[in-house]
């Protein structure tokens, strides 16, 4: 495996395409498109030098189903992974930029805009080093006029060097992003409306042309591809909000939320997908991004805009919160000492990752009434524990579910990983302390079979079936 390029024929590829930015979505990304087009010469860098190390091995620094075997189809040929960043500004066409964007944590905006200096600092780099004209893709999601600002940035060179921004949100979700990315329902590309805008776009089409059909490659002005991407994030969220908050009322009803959500997701104009009720929505960008449209709004003076945005967020908060009420009020008001095991630490199903989980809060407010936590994921037990670091409390890492749930009074399922439909339940029971209590905050489980064996069951959403 080659660790840098200098000795890579750059002459036999048609472009040389530039990432910037190893994470979930440039290395993704960067993979897929590498493997579908032999033609272009993809490079991808990171500052994370640790990071780029593991993707030029077999372990590589994320968990994604089916990554793998597509790095390793194109790794060494047109693939490679470097940290030399500015030698490969220098050589590259095409940049795309996906470093993160996390949310500002201080000054102006704080708590909702988007931090954007690593993004301002990779502008400047790229012009700092450049001795040719380049098409910048933002892959970031970034507020709605980002473009313009990087574009000020980047021409205001005396080299006689243009830079054309071009947005191309990325929509893949992680779990799935192998076939997000393979089968998009849409690839957006957003441009300038002048001719060089337009000639840029042209060449980010024709990338994407290898593998999605043409009528799946939507184009659009620059602003719009900047905005769907938060609304598009924004529009699903809501979706689990509205859903989540519909099963607090099931369970004063005795309506049953698995129901109620068929129901209506029958209608074809509603949909069926994106209405299990949860835990709550986790994950790097569904806050982030809903924080970024509400603090847009906000500065256009549209308060009842982003007020409306805003709710979304908080119907997630109080959905996180009621289950921990849930689970201290059906163990008897006091969980102080009482063993609890988390099945799942991972936002969702699939990924090791645990950005934004609710399990961070669960796990807080858990340790807060001095539970004793413990913590089971196929994935996430690595990224679990710097999550947690510093935490004071009873607080255990188990990769094994059997041993996690040995001696606790009761299961919170918060991630909704295949493996926990399967358990053997029956020997589960027999080592818990009893009364033993299983909160399923997917409705995964089969509640009626785990009652019949001795649990007291609570799903969301739905009656629970309690002996006591
Ligand atoms: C993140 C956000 O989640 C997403 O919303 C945004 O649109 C893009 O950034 P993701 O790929 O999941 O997407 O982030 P992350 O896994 O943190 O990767 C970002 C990478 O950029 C990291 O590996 C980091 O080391 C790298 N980086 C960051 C640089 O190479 N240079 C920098 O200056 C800053
Ligand atoms: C999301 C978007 O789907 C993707 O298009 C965008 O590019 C990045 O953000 P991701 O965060 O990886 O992707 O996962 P997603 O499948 O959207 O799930 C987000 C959260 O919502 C998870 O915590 C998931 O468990 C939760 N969820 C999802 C529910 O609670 N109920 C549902 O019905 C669906």
């Amino acid at each position: 495996m080659k660790r840098s390029n200098e000795r890579i024929n750059t002459k036999k590829f048609k472009k040389h395409i530039l990432c910037i930015g190893a994470g979930y979505v440039g290395g993704a990304t960067m993979a897929v498109i590498a493997a579908r087009c032999p033609q272009y010469l993809v490079i991808v860098v990171d500052i994370n030098q640790e990071k780029v190390k593991r993707w030029q091995s077999d372990n590589l620094p994320i968990y994604e189903p089916g990554l793998l075997d597509v790095v390793k189809s194109a790794r060494g040929k047109n693939l490679f992974y470097s940290a030399a960043i500015e030698e490969n500004i220098r050589k590259a066409d095409i940049i795309f930029v996906s470093v993160n964007t996390p949310t500002k944590l201080f000054g102006e905006g704080a708590g909702k805009t988007a931090d954007l200096q690593y993004w301002e600092k990779t502008a400047r780099d790229i012009l700092r080093v450049s001795e040719s004209d380049k098409i910048i893709v933002e892959k970031s999601t970034l507020p709605v006029r980002t473009a313009s600002a990087m574009e000020r940035i980047l021409n205001s060179n005396d080299k006689g060097i243009h830079f054309e921004v071009v947005s191309n949100p990325e929509f893949l979700a992680e779990g799935s992003a192998i076939n997000d990315l393979e089968n998009p329902d849409r690839v957006l590309i957003g441009a300038q409306q002048t001719e060089e805008g337009q000639n840029a776009c042209r060449e980010i089409v024709e990338i994407y042309e290898n593998w999605v059909p043409r009528e799946r490659i939507i184009t659009s002005n620059i602003w719009s591809s900047e905005l769907s991407k938060l609304v598009a994030n924004a529009f699903l969220a809501q979706r689990i909000s509205s859903i989540n908050s519909i099963s607090a009322l099931c369970e004063k009803t005795e309506a049953d939320i698995g129901e109620v959500a068929h129901a209506v997701g029958k209608d074809s104009r509603i949909g069926e997908k994106f209405l299990n009720a949860s835990v709550g929505f986790g994950g790097s960008c569904f806050k982030k991004d809903i924080l970024n449209l509400v603090y847009i709004c906000e500065s256009y003076g549209l308060s009842e805009v982003a007020e409306y945005w805003e709710r979304v967020v908080s119907i997630n908060e109080y959905q996180e919160s009621r289950f921990v009420q849930t689970i201290n009020k059906a163990l008897f008001n006091t969980i102080a000492n009482k063993r609890i095991a988390l099945f799942g630490f991972a936002f969702k199903a699939n990924t090791g990752d645990t950005r934004e989980s609710p399990a961070i809060y669960i796990t807080k407010k858990l340790l807060e009434e001095r539970a004793c936590v413990v913590i089971t994921d196929p994935k996430a037990i690595e990224n679990a524990r710097l999550e947690l670091e510093g935490l004071d409390g009873n607080l255990e890492f188990q990769a094994d579910p059997y041993q996690a749930a040995v001696n606790a009074h009761a299961i919170a399922v918060v991630t909704e990983w295949e493996a926990y439909k399967t358990l053997d339940y029956q020997s589960i029971f027999q080592h818990m302390e009893k009364p033993p209590f299983i909160f399923d905050g997917r409705n995964i489980l089969d509640h009626r079979k785990l009652f019949e064996i001795g649990f007291n069951v609570y799903p969301l959403g739905k009656h629970p079936l309690s002996h006591l």
